[in-house]
């Protein structure tokens, strides 16, 4: 084969992405957060075949990507970016370039829920989203094939279809719904080795076709018969089930830990007996102060905003229930924190150990810390907060000082000197080692310890002198 045939035939292989052709496919994902960023990391590290571009509308996210301080902490996840960073993944603020750029294109936008209008509360926003497609629409200079990562509500992909058919300077699209499975901190280990990769989209040759293209990226790494393919509507649901599915766990064993407060039962051990039922499974039945992070609530609630729109009031009462026992157990716990202080927290300095959502991210969106915290600064505590990895100004962005007060600590140990309680929120694995004895002797009497993850060895705790608080534990007096 002479040398122009083959540029030619390379030209035509880039200038089709939705044609048989097959090779490696240019990358781009708009949106550089907490799936993208790590999603397009790990793609670009195990597709050295692929050119992989990260574009984002914050040009502070964008540098931090470029730089040794990444945005988002995930064990593993520095090693990943620079060992692909510059040679086959790029992070860059122009979007239109990344765009014309790239055969697939990856929408991994926030889509927070809408605080305003019809659905409020409820709904998904999704502005960003529509906001991008028409930006492809816009700058794309030939085929594309599009893919929704973000968590979406059912019929997403459909919209997003319209917005760049209507939109389109005669190009055309596929859209299809790839949703992300993988959990923060162990973000880049769920990336490599997923449980599934899920692919919907159109049952027509076209969309099989792009199917099948965005499969071969994945199958660089991830054995075939654990990637499936399904239609957009079954592989949107199917994200939203799956975290509801997973959040209703929670929610189950918190409604039994409140229970075991009641009655005197102790919740590990009710969550090891139920647990061993190879039915059910041990995974997914830690009792804890809630649950947090961007998904879960979200989707729960965008299942029931999509069951109300259907006329299905007893299924969204159903999933709706999910989330309200989740908010019981954050009130309940800041409740059990005030009986502790006689009922007055005013002007009583409380040690708060952990902020994330959960350990090993720095990512605090919906998590327990905000509402319970929010709850003693109702009361006029003053809060002393110690996270290893969020940042203060994090922190500061999502509490309500009120007649309260809060500040950042940089130890457990000055956060708990002066203490007239401590709780832990977040089960960061350095909050198991910490020298009891050592806080114990710095707080105010009595000294009461609350612990939101059931992490610590209560009976210990109890002896060194504290009064101790578990979820769903009473720990006797003896
Ligand atoms: C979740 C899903 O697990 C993931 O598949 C999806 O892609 C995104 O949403 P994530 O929110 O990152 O992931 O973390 P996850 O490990 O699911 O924890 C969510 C919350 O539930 C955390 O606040 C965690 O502390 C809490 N949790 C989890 C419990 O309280 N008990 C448990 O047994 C498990
Ligand atoms: P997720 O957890 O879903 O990744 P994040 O909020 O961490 O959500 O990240 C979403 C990213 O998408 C943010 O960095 C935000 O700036 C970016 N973004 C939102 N809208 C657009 C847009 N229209 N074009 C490019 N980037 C966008």
């Amino acid at each position: 084969m002479n040398l122009s045939l083959t540029q030619g035939l390379n030209r035509e292989m880039k200038s089709s992405p939705l044609g048989k052709m097959s090779s490696d496919p240019s990358i781009c994902c708009i949106g550089a957060g907490y799936v993208g960023g790590p999603t397009m990391a790990v793609i670009a590290r195990q597709c050295p075949g692929c050119q992989v571009t990260v574009t984002d509308v914050n040009g502070d996210r964008i540098a931090a990507w470029n730089s040794d301080e990444l945005p988002v902490y995930e064990p593993g996840l520095a090693e990943v970016v620079s060992a692909a960073r510059g040679r086959n993944l790029h992070f860059t603020t122009d979007i239109d370039a990344a765009i014309r750029g790239a055969d697939i294109i990856f929408i991994s936008v926030n889509t927070p829920t809408k605080q305003y209008g019809v659905g409020a509360g409820k709904q998904a926003d999704l502005k960003f989203v529509e906001l991008s497609a028409r930006r492809i629409a816009e700058a794309a200079d030939r085929d594309k094939i599009v893919v929704e990562k973000s968590t979406l509500p059912v019929k997403t992909a459909e919209a997003i279809g319209r917005v760049l058919a209507a939109n389109t300077r005669g190009h055309r699209f596929q859209v299809l719904s790839n949703p992300e499975f993988l959990a923060e901190g162990t973000a880049v280990r769920d990336l490599l080795d997923p449980d599934r990769v899920l692919i919907g989209g159109e049952r027509t040759p076209e969309g099989e076709r792009a199917v099948a293209r965005l499969a071969d990226v994945y199958a660089q790494w991830v054995p075939r018969e654990r990637i499936l393919t399904t239609s957009v509507w079954s592989s949107e649901l199917s994200k939203l089930a799956a975290n509801a599915i997973l959040a209703q766990r929670i929610s189950s064993i918190n409604s039994i830990s409140a229970i075991c407060e009641a009655t005197g039962a102790d919740i590990e051990e009710v969550a090891r007996a139920v647990g061993m039922d190879s039915r059910i499974g041990s995974k997914f039945l830690k009792a804890s102060v809630g649950f947090g992070g961007s998904c879960f609530q979200k989707d729960i609630l965008n299942l029931v905003y999509l069951c109300e729109t259907f006329g299905l009031r007893e299924v969204a009462e159903y999933w709706e229930g999910v989330v309200e026992m989740n908010r019981m157990q954050r009130r309940r716990f800041a409740a059990r924190v005030m009986r502790s202080l006689f009922n007055t927290a005013a002007g009583k300095r409380i040690a708060v150990l952990g902020f994330a959502f959960k350990k090993d991210t720095n990512d605090t969106r919906e998590s327990a810390a905000i509402y319970v915290c929010n709850d003693l600064l109702a009361e006029e505590a003053q809060l002393a907060l110690y996270d290893p990895r969020v940042t203060a100004e994090a922190i500061a962005n999502t509490l309500n000082a009120g007649a309260g007060s809060f500040e950042v600590c940089a130890s457990p140990y000055a956060a708990a000197e002066g203490a007239h309680a401590v709780l832990v929120l977040t089960e960061w694995d350095e909050f198991r080692g910490l020298d009891f004895e050592r806080i114990y002797r710095s707080m105010k009497k009595p000294a009461s310890l609350f612990d939101g993850r059931n992490i610590l060895d209560l009976r210990a705790l109890k002896r060194l002198g504290f009064e101790v608080h578990g979820i769903g534990r009473t720990i006797e007096t003896s």
